[in-house]
């Protein structure tokens, strides 16, 4: 058993089992280099205040410099028999310096400590996490680019409603991905300010300089009140319901994914390298990963309940049990990042068949709306229209004919003489979609516009 600095006035110590319960160094030894950056900042204020001398800090400065380094190269390993990240940094800086070490945790509590490193942390992991997001949202365009001519069935209620392209398709994923990159970036710049010197909850008696210790730091400003500063998780909170939300939407790109790369849609073919077979079925070419991706989603929703019922009881300072937040939150970001890593190169390897798609368009009577709106802009109210229209739906279905254009004109004149010859080349999917040239419209031109716009905010 690992005898902590700060056993204080106790004498007995817990047994091996009841140590390992309560230390986090486990998780939380992946804070190491943002501790590292703390201490130094904090060790440097210090001794600008004179509240260390400036001999002594300068030896701490180096001294920490090189423990980071050496974690880096691996000459020095995390002892994971230490409590935590914090009590291994300051014990590896005792160890090697003796008094000097003993210095650097004055009006610092592990409270403030802790709530800083995590800070530090997270805006690293969200700058990269934005990144993946903007890398996919970037081949997703490319791929809306490439079909945006690409006609295919668009959906409501998995039914067949209204004919779109493929490229529009991709857009409306990638304005979700877009949200997600704001919600990001708002999370963070909430919570950019510094809780270093906030000690356990009410301050210090030394004379700190917050406002240095956030300005080196790279935050926009000391936090407010300490007890605030030790007591809050929302940022945590915030981020993994933006992870969640993120996560959601992937999930639901991947029931497209299955749904398009299933025989009977046959809208996508997978790379073989994003596809498995089957131990018993040799012909089996099955969407593993996007299945897997919309499975990950019970993490991260699980995540964020497991975040808002730890909080919910919690007297408003530090208590113990926010400890248990960085298991969750960093399961929530490894499993966003890697998923969004895996979509990406799922769709880039993937190639897309037109030609089922188009063929698709027809059969489902998706033409029906144009053709009621073709009688809007002969003058018929658009209730009269849709009424005209589902009876020519049915009169086709009766005739054994797939779409409203295998009808003849005489025969669409015994349902309304206001049309003309004009109708059929309205009613192809192709003139469907270039009519709809309304802004947020699937009519290519509008698309393309949508995709300069997204361009444009990456
Ligand atoms: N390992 C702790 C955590 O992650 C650090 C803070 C401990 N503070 C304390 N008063 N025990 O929350």
């Amino acid at each position: 058993m690992k005898e902590t600095l700060w056993s204080g006035r106790t004498v007995e110590k817990p047994n091996e089992e009841a140590f390992a319960f309560q230390a986090s160094i486990r998780i939380d030894k992946r804070l190491v280099q943002d501790d590292i950056r703390g201490t130094r900042v904090h060790t440097a204020m210090l001794a600008q205040q004179g509240i260390i001398p400036k001999d002594i800090a300068v030896v701490l400065d180096t001294e920490l410099l090189r423990i980071a380094e050496e974690l880096t190269n691996g000459e020095l390993a995390i002892d994971e028999r230490a409590e935590d990240v914090h009590s291994f940094v300051e014990t590896e800086l005792t160890r090697r310096l003796g008094d000097a070490g003993r210095m650097v945790h004055a009006g610092r509590s592990r409270n403030d400590q802790v709530a800083l490193d995590f800070r530090l942390y997270l805006k690293r992991r969200t700058d990269e996490l934005c990144g993946e997001i903007k890398a996919l949202m970037s081949i997703l365009l490319d791929k809306a680019e490439e079909y945006v001519d690409a006609l295919m069935p668009g959906y409501t209620h998995l039914q067949r409603a209204q004919p779109i392209t493929l490229g529009f398709h991709l857009t409306a994923w990638v304005c979700a991905l877009e949200r997600d990159l704001s919600r990001f970036r708002d999370a963070v710049s909430r919570m950019d300010e510094c809780p270093l010197g906030s000690g356990a909850l009410a301050g210090s008696g030394l004379p700190l300089d917050r406002e240095k210790i956030a300005a080196n730091l790279g935050f926009r400003a000391p936090s407010l009140n300490a007890m605030d500063s030790v007591a809050d998780r929302d940022f945590a909170v915030e981020l993994a319901t933006d992870a969640a939300i993120c996560q959601i939407h992937l999930s639901r790109f991947c029931e497209d994914v299955i749904l398009w790369a299933s025989v009977e849609f046959g809208f996508l073919c997978l790379s073989e390298k994003w596809i498995t077979g089957s131990s018993i079925m040799p012909q089996k070419k099955n969407p593993d990963f996007a299945e897997l991706i919309r499975g990950k989603t019970g993490r991260a929703t699980g995540n964020l309940v497991a975040l808002l019922t730890m909080l919910k009881g919690i007297p408003y300072a530090y208590d113990k049990d926010l400890q248990e937040d960085k298991e969750a939150l960093f399961d929530s970001f490894d499993t966003v990042s890697v998923c969004l890593r895996m979509f990406r190169g799922m769709i880039a390897d993937s190639s897309f068949n037109r030609e089922r798609m188009e063929t698709a368009c027809i059969g489902g009577f998706s033409e029906a709306t144009d053709a009621a709106d073709y009688l809007v802009r002969k003058g018929l109210p658009f209730r009269k229209a849709h009424e005209v229209s589902a009876l020519i739906v049915r009169d086709c279905i009766d005739a054994g004919q797939s779409c409203i254009g295998e009808r003849t004109l005489e025969e669409l004149r015994e349902r309304s003489l206001l049309f003309e010859e004009d109708v059929f080349s309205a009613l192809t999917p192709r003139a469907c979609v270039s009519a709809r040239k309304t802004l947020g419209g699937v009519a290519s031109a509008e698309v393309r516009r949508q995709i300069a716009v997204l361009r444009e905010r990456i």
